[in-house]
C-alpha cells in the first residue's frame, strides 16, 4: 500500500483514539426515548467527520433516529463500495457493574472501555479514519465510497429499509462492507460469511386488574407469573429442541463440508466454559457448540418481569407478567411466518383465565455469503497485511445485522463482514471495550482494502 498512507496512520494513531473517545462520550442509546437529543448529536458528530474530509454528507431524518449518508465519488471507473455501520448503542445497564462509567471512555490494559467501544462506534470509525488517511496524503481514494451510518440498529433498523428503497439508485454499489462482528479469537482475524436472523416479541399475561393479597385471594384466581412460567417451559423439550410447531421446517441444514470445517476450527470448549463461568454447556442435542451458536435456530428468554422484585417478602398475586423473547433464525427461515407460529403456540399454552397480549418488535432473516466470492479474497489479503498473520479464518457468527439481507434484496450486492472486535469485548454487557491495537489494525486493514478492491477490478 501507499507508504504515505501507512505513515499517516502511524503519526495520527493517538489522535484517532482521542476522537473516538469524543464519539463514545455521546450516550446514543437508541432504545431510550430520553436519549433522543444525544442520537441527534451522535449523527452530527459522524456528519462532521465526513464533511471535514470533503465528502458530500447529509443527516437524513427518519421517523426514528437520523441516518448519516456520505459519499466520495471521484474515482471514475473504480469500484464503488458501500460502508454500513451504526452509531447507536445498547443501554448501559446495569450501571453498578461498570468499573468506569459507560460514557466516560477510559484506557485500561490496552483497551478502550465504554459503551459502543466495539459495537459499533470503534469499528465504524476505522473506515472513516482510513478514508481520512488516503485523502490527507494521496489526496484521493482508490475506490468510490458511500457510507450509511444509522442510529437504529440496536432496535431492529426499523426505518432503514425505507431509506434504502427510496434511494436505491443513489446507493448503487459493487459491494458492501460492514465491521460490526468479531474476530475468531485474539490475533485471529476472520471474515464472517454467515449471520443468524432474529425475531423479537413480548408477551404479557394479565389476571386480576390489580395486585392482590395472596392470602385473601390466592388460590382462587390464576397467577400470571405462574402462567408465564408455563409458557416459557413449553418452549423447549429436554433435548434443547424448540417445540414451536414448524420451527425447523424451513431450516437449510449445514452441509457436511461446513460441519467438517467447523470441527477443524479447533474450538476450545474448556476455555469457552471458563470465559462464561458455566460448568456445563447446554443446547440442541446432536450439534456441536459452534453449530449451535452459528447455524442452528434458537429461542431465548431475554427478560422476565412480574410481581414484587424489591427487597424482602411481599405476599401478593401479581396482576401481570411479561416475558421478552427472541428467536435466532438461520437462512431460509421466514421471520414473519415464525412470529405467527410463536404467537399461535404461546397462545395455545396460555391458561384460559389469563388475557394474552402479544407484541411483535422486529425481525430479519439469516444471511450467508458465497464463500468463493472474489471480494473475500481481496479483503483477506488486506487483513493479512494489516494483522501480519498468514491466514484469515472464514467463520459464521450467531448475531444479527438486519441490513445485510436488505442489501442483497434491495441493492443486489454482497456484504463483506469484516469484524475487528472480539467476542470477549463485552458487547451489550457491562465493561464493553475495544482493543486499541485492534482499532489501529482495523484502520490499516480498511485503508488497504480500498486498494485491494480497486486492484480487483483492473
Ligand atoms: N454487532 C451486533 C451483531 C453481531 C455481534 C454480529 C457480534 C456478530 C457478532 C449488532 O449490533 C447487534 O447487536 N445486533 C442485534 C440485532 C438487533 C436486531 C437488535 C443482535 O444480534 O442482537
Ligand atoms: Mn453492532
Ligand atoms: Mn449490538
Amino acid at each position: 500500500m501507499n507508504e504515505s498512507v501507512v505513515q499517516y496512520l502511524d503519526e495520527h494513531a493517538d489522535r484517532f483514539v482521542e476522537e473516538l473517545k469524543e464519539f463514545l462520550r455521546i450516550p446514543t442509546v437508541s432504545a431510550d426515548p430520553a436519549c433522543k437529543p444525544h442520537l441527534q448529536r451522535g449523527a452530527e458528530f459522524v456528519y462532521r467527520q465526513f464533511a471535514n474530509l470533503g465528502f458530500h454528507a447529509e443527516i437524513v431524518p427518519t421517523a426514528g433516529h437520523p441516518i448519516v449518508y456520505a459519499e466520495w465519488l471521484k474515482a471514475p471507473g473504480a469500484p464503488t463500495v458501500m460502508v454500513y455501520g451504526h452509531y447507536d448503542v445498547q443501554p448501559a445497564d446495569p450501571l453498578d457493574l461498570w468499573t468506569t462509567p459507560p460514557f466516560e471512555p477510559t484506557l485500561r490494559d490496552g483497551c478502550l472501555y465504554a459503551r459502543g467501544a466495539t459495537d459499533d462506534k470503534g469499528q465504524v470509525f476505522t473506515h472513516i479514519k482510513s478514508a481520512e488517511a488516503w485523502l490527507r496524503t494521496v489526496g484521493s481514494l482508490p475506490v468510490n465510497l458511500k457510507y450509511v451510518i444509522e442510529g437504529e440498529e440496536e432496535v431492529g433498523s426499523r426505518n432503514l429499509e425505507d431509506f434504502l428503497d427510496a434511494r436505491k439508485d443513489l446507493l448503487r454499489c459493487d459491494v458492501a462492507v460492514v465491521s460490526d462482528t468479531s474476530q475468531y479469537g485474539p490475533n485471529q482475524p476472520a471474515i464472517t460469511y454467515g449471520l443468524r436472523g432474529i425475531l423479537a416479541v413480548e408477551v404479557t399475561l394479565t389476571g386480576p386488574k390489580k395486585d392482590l393479597h395472596s392470602g385473601v385471594f390466592g388460590g382462587a384466581v390464576a397467577n400470571p407469573a405462574s402462567g408465564i412460567a408455563r409458557l416459557i417451559a413449553s418452549l423447549h423439550d429436554d433435548q434443547g429442541r424448540v417445540r414451536i410447531p414448524g420451527f425447523y421446517d424451513d431450516v437449510t441444514p449445514l452441509t457436511e463440508l461446513e460441519r467438517s470445517q467447523f470441527r477443524d476450527m479447533g474450538f476450545d470448549e474448556a476455555a469457552f466454559k471458563a470465559e462464561l463461568g458455566v460448568s456445563e454447556l447446554f443446547g440442541e442435542a446432536g450439534y456441536s457448540t459452534l453449530e449451535r451458536r452459528w447455524a442452528r435456530p434458537t429461542c431465548e428468554v431475554n427478560g422476565l418481569v412480574s410481581g414484587y422484585t424489591g427487597v424482602g417478602p411481599k405476599t401478593i398475586v401479581p396482576s401481570k407478567a411479561t416475558v421478552k423473547i427472541t428467536c435466532r433464525l438461520v437462512p431460509n427461515q421466514d421471520p414473519q411466518k415464525l412470529t405467527q407460529a410463536l404467537h399461535d403456540y404461546l397462545k395455545s399454552q396460555c391458561p384460559p383465565s389469563l388475557t394474552f397480549e402479544f407484541t411483535n418488535y422486529h425481525g430479519c432473516p439469516g444471511f450467508v455469503l458465497d464463500p468463493n466470492s472474489p471480494y473475500i479474497e481481496a479483503a483477506s489479503e488486506a487483513i493479512r497485511d494489516a494483522w501480519g498473520v498468514d491466514r484469515v479464518r472464514l467463520i459464521r457468527e450467531g448475531g444479527s445485522i438486519p441490513v445485510v439481507q436488505t442489501f442483497k434484496e434491495v441493492l443486489g450486492v454482497d456484504t463483506l463482514l469484516l469484524g475487528w472486535g472480539q467476542n470477549t469485548d463485552n458487547l451489550h454487557s457491562p465493561n464493553e471495550h475495544f482493543s486499541v491495537a485492534d482499532f489501529h489494525r482495523g484502520i490499516s486493514a480498511s485503508a488497504r482494502l480500498w486498494q485491494k478492491l480497486a486492484d480487483l477490478k483492473r
